[in-house]
């Protein structure tokens, strides 16, 4: 018996669809789809255009951590804030010897800490520009998704559920 052709106009229709479809798929719309979620579709050699600048939150409320060893943000603005290899305006407040006068919160034990667990007289080299770690935030919409789930939340999840902590 000879096969069935009932597909063949189907076949048809979809060469074409790829026809029409194909070429700008690898045009340029492919070449400049999305390479950075934040640089969005700009292609590589231009330059894309800067995103607006939000004014830093200044609200001096201490924000969650959102896991044990996080950095905490910086919850006022550090406009202007001389750090370099002189002076260390954020120290000006946040030292041991600093707090009474200024009610900054002291740099913790670890920032007096060398990479041998030594605890040193002054804040630790390795943690002197605080801005390495420490960032101030600004009140804007995400530029990328996050899924984050806090390890609390985990850990309270029945378990066998998804995620759970057993
Ligand atoms: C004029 C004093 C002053 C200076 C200078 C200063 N801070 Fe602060 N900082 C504070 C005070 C006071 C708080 C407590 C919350 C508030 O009032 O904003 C604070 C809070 C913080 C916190 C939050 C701590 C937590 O546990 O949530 C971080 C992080 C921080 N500052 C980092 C910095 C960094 C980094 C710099 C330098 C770029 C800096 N600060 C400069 C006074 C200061
Ligand atoms: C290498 C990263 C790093 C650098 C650099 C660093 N920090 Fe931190 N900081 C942390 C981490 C992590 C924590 C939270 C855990 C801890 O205390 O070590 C913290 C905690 C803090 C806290 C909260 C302390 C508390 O007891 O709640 C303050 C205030 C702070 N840092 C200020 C500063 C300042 C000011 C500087 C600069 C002199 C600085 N940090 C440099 C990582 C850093």
């Amino acid at each position: 018996m000879k096969p069935s052709r009932s597909w063949m106009p189907l076949l048809a229709v979809c060469a074409l669809l790829l026809a029409v479809l194909a070429p700008q798929a690898a045009g340029p719309a492919h070449a400049q789809g999305v390479v950075d979620a934040m640089r969005g579709p700009t292609p590589i050699a231009n330059e894309a255009k800067a995103p607006l600048l939000y004014p830093t939150e200044n609200k001096d409320i201490r924000r969650t951590r959102n896991y044990t060893m996080q950095p905490p943000t910086i919850p006022h603005k550090i406009d202007g804030y001389q750090l370099d290899k002189d002076f260390n305006r954020c120290m000006f407040c946040h030292a041991r010897t600093r707090t009474e006068e200024t009610q900054a919160i002291p740099v913790s034990i670890t920032h007096y800490m060398d990479r041998n667990n030594n605890v040193l007289a002054d804040v630790s080299p390795r943690r002197y520009f605080c801005t390495q770690c420490h960032v101030p935030q600004a009140d804007a919409k995400p530029l990328v998704g996050n899924s984050f789930v806090d390890v609390e939340q985990l850990l309270k999840r029945k378990p066998g559920t998804k995620g759970s902590s057993n």
